[in-house]
C-alpha cells in the first residue's frame, strides 16, 4: 500500500509497486484467449494485442503453461521451451516500446485436462476426483473430462521445478514479473481447497500442508526473480471448475496471512460475488481480506468505473483489475478518463479464432476517423 489518503486515490493515480512504477492503478486482468500457435507459442498477434492496451498501468498475460504436462485447453501458450521465450520477447519488446509493463500468470491446470493434451495419459490431482459437469475444448472440439490420477510426491517435486524454471524463462523473455495461478480451480487451488485435496501425506489434510504447494512454487519463483517480483491470483469461495472449501475463510484467511509475510508484488482476488451464476458471500470480499493483507492488493470481478474508485477510495484495495472491458477497449484508461462510451465485448469471439474480437476494438481515434 502506497502510503497517502485513500480518499485522495482514484483509477488514474499512479502506484509504486515495488521496483515498477505504474501509471495509473488499472490491471489489465488474465484473459485466455486461445489463438497461440503450433507449440503453444504466443503470436505476433499476441504482441500486436497486448501493446494495444499498454495503456494500463500492468498487463497480466492469459494463464500460460509452466510445464507441458500443465495444459488443458487448446491453443493456450506455453512458457517453457526456448521457442515460446522467444515468441513472448516479442510480446513484451512491444508492451514496453509502448511504455506498458507486463507480468505473465503461470499456471498447470490439474484436473481440467484431457489425455488429449497429456500423451494419452490422465490429467493429474491431489486427489483422483473428477470436477463434475464441466468439459474442456480439445482439438477436435468440446470433450468431457476423465477422472484424474493422484500425483506422487516426486511428480509434485518437477511440478515445483517446471514453475522455478517458468520464472527464468519469464526473467529471460523479458517480463517485469510473474502472477502465480492459485485461482479458479486449477492446481494450485486444488490443492488448497479440500474439495479436491483427500491427501493423507504432507500436502493434504491440515490447511497447513494444503497450502504446502503453492508457497513451494512460491518460494522458487522469489528465488529466482526477487519476491517483489512475484504475484498470487487467488479465488476464495470460487465455485467456477466445480470447486468446494468446506472452511473458506479459515482456509483463504491462514493463506493470505501467510502471503501477508513474504513481501510479494501483490496478492490479486477474485471476488466471489462477481462470476455470474454464483451466491455473493459478501465476507469473502477484500472487506474480509484486507485487514488480513497490509501489502499491495487487487481486487477483481466486474468492476466499472464507479466500483473501482469507490474499492480505492475506500481503502479496501490499492489497485483493481479490468477483465472483459479491457478485451474489448484497448484505450480503456483513455475512454474512462473522457467518460467515453464503451466498446462491448463479443463473448463468441473470446476463444480461438483470429484478428477478429482480438485485436481489431477501435480505439477512441479509430472510431473517430
Ligand atoms: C475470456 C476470459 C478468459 C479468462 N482467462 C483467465 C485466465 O487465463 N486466468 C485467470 O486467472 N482468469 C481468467 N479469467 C477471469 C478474468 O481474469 C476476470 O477475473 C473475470 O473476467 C472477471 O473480471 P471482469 O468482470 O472485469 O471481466 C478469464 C475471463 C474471461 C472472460
Amino acid at each position: 500500500m502506497n502510503a497517502i489518503d485513500p480518499g485522495a486515490i482514484d483509477i488514474f493515480s499512479p502506484y509504486r509497486l515495488g521496483p515498477l512504477q505504474m501509471k495509473n492503478r488499472m490491471v489489465m486482468a488474465p484473459l485466455t484467449r486461445s489463438r497461440a500457435e503450433p507449440g503453444n507459442l504466443p503470436s505476433n498477434m499476441a504482441a500486436e494485442y497486448y501493446s494495444q492496451r499498454a495503456g494500463a498501468g500492468l498487463i497480466i498475460t492469459e494463464a500460460t503453461q509452466a510445464g507441458a504436462g500443465g495444459q488443458g485447453y487448446i491453443a493456450t501458450p506455453g512458457i517453457h521451451s526456448q521457442q515460446q521465450v522467444a515468441a513472448w520477447r516479442k510480446v513484451t519488446g512491444a508492451v514496453h516500446q509502448r511504455g506498458g509493463l507486463v507480468f505473465v500468470q503461470l499456471w498447470h491446470v490439474g484436473r481440467i485436462s484431457h489425455p488429449d493434451f497429456r500423451n494419452g495419459e490422465a490429467p493429474v490431482a491431489p486427489s483422483a476426483i473428477a470436477p463434475r459437469g464441466v468439459q474442456t475444448y480439445t482439438a477436435q472440439g468440446l470433450k468431457d473430462i476423465p477422472t484424474p490420477r493422484a500425483l506422487e510426491k516426486d511428480e509434485i517435486a518437477a511440478i515445483v521445478g517446471e514453475f522455478r524454471a517458468a520464472a527464468a524463462n519469464a526473467k529471460s523473455a523479458g517480463f517485469d514479473g510473474v502472477e502465480i495461478h492459485g485461482a479458479n480451480g486449477y492446481l494450485l487451488d486444488q490443492f488448497l481447497e479440500d474439495g479436491t485435496n483427500q491427501r493423507s501425506d504432507d500436502y493434504g489434510g491440515s490447511i497447513e500442508n494444503r497450502a504446502r504447494l503453492l508457497f513451494e512454487v512460491i518460494a522458487q519463483a522469489s528465488q529466482v526473480l526477487g519476491s517483489d517480483r512475484v504475484g498470487v491470483r487467488l479465488s476464495p469461495g470460487g465455485t467456477f471448475n466445480d470447486m468446494c472449501e468446506s472452511h473458506p475463510h479459515d482456509t483463504f484467511g491462514y493463506v493470505v496471512r501467510q502471503l501477508s509475510t513474504l513481501n510479494l508484488a501483490y496478492l490479486h482476488l477474485i471476488e466471489p460475488s462477481s462470476t455470474p451464476g454464483e451466491h455473493p458471500l459478501p465476507d469473502l470480499s477484500a472487506r474480509y481480506f484486507r485487514p488480513l493483507y497490509p501489502g499491495t492488493l487487487i481486487v477483481a470481478g466486474g468492476y466499472n468505473h464507479e466500483r473501482a474508485n469507490a474499492v480505492l477510495k475506500a481503502g479496501l484495495a490499492d489497485l483493481v483489475a479490468f477483465g472483459q472491458p479491457f478485451l474489448a477497449n484497448p484505450d480503456l484508461p483513455e475512454r474512462l478518463r473522457r467518460g467515453a462510451a464503451l466498446n462491448a465485448p463479443n463473448p463468441a469471439t473470446y476463444y480461438g479464432g483470429g484478428a477478429e474480437g482480438y485485436i481489431d476494438y477501435p480505439t477512441l481515434a479509430q472510431a473517430a476517423s
